[in-house]
């Protein structure tokens, strides 16, 4: 796939099929990964690949945590304040993915649903895990950014789909726990992989971008 292409035609897809990601497919993308550029060429990634019985076992054990309402403790904190336009687009974005699914500002148990399905990985075969170690700062957040666009670019060029999900990350030590991850490192996004559920209403959610106009200033 031409890169603009695959910038372009890349979306959240938060239905996915059963079917397994092949390794061989797997360690492709993560290959192509292995080029994005660093601070200093740190190259501070920490990936942990999950799939089968063992990522269900962890979903289980997430969902149970989120459907309690369990105390959230994300190594990247939320952030404190947002400008007016921040809170506009998140607002929208929230009420038209409700929309999508046809489910009503206060319904509560259709919302709730909606945010559970976060912590099934919204039914991918294979949940992908970046860490950092705990001594590294805001540059390496940076690396990490790169990183996971990276790795989402390199799969949907291959046909395999995601979803970028802090939400997960609201249970990193219980995560850490569970894959053996020293409490030491930083667990910075999770990114569920997987071939995309054509069919389901949730993956006809497209979210608004705003025109270069809007955020690009030309000093000329
Ligand atoms: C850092 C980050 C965290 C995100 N966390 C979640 C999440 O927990 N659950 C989810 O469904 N989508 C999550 N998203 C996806 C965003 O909602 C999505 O990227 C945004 O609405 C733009 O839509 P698009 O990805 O389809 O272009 C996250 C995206 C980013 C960049």
């Amino acid at each position: 796939m031409e890169t603009l292409e695959g910038i372009k035609t890349r979306y959240s897809v938060r239905a996915f099929k059963p079917t397994p990601v092949p390794k061989d497919v797997l360690e492709k993308i993560l290959g192509a990964v292995s080029n994005t550029p660093s601070y200093t060429n740190t190259q501070p990634w920490e990936v942990v690949v999950v799939s089968g019985k063992k990522k269900d076992d962890l979903s289980k054990v997430i969902f149970e945590l989120a459907k309690a309402k369990a105390p959230t403790n994300p190594d990247l904190p939320m952030p404190k304040d947002w400008l007016a336009g921040h809170e506009a687009r998140s607002g929208e974005h929230g009420a038209r993915r409700l929309a999508t699914l046809g489910v009503a500002r206060d319904d509560e148990a259709g919302r709730e649903n909606l945010r559970l399905m976060n912590f099934e990985f919204y039914g991918a075969p294979c949940a992908v895990f970046l860490f950092i170690d705990g001594i590294l700062g805001e540059w390496s957040i940076f690396d990490m950014g790169l990183f996971a666009q990276n790795l989402i670019l390199a799969a949907h060029s291959l046909g395999v789909e995601s979803v970028l999900q802090a939400s997960v990350t609201n249970y990193a030590p219980e995560i850490k726990k569970f894959l053996g991850v020293p409490e030491s490192k930083k667990l910075v996004i999770c990114i569920p992989l997987g071939y995309p559920d054509e069919g389901a209403k949730l993956n006809t959610y497209r979210s608004l971008k705003q025109k270069p106009e809007e955020f690009t200033r030309w000093c000329e």
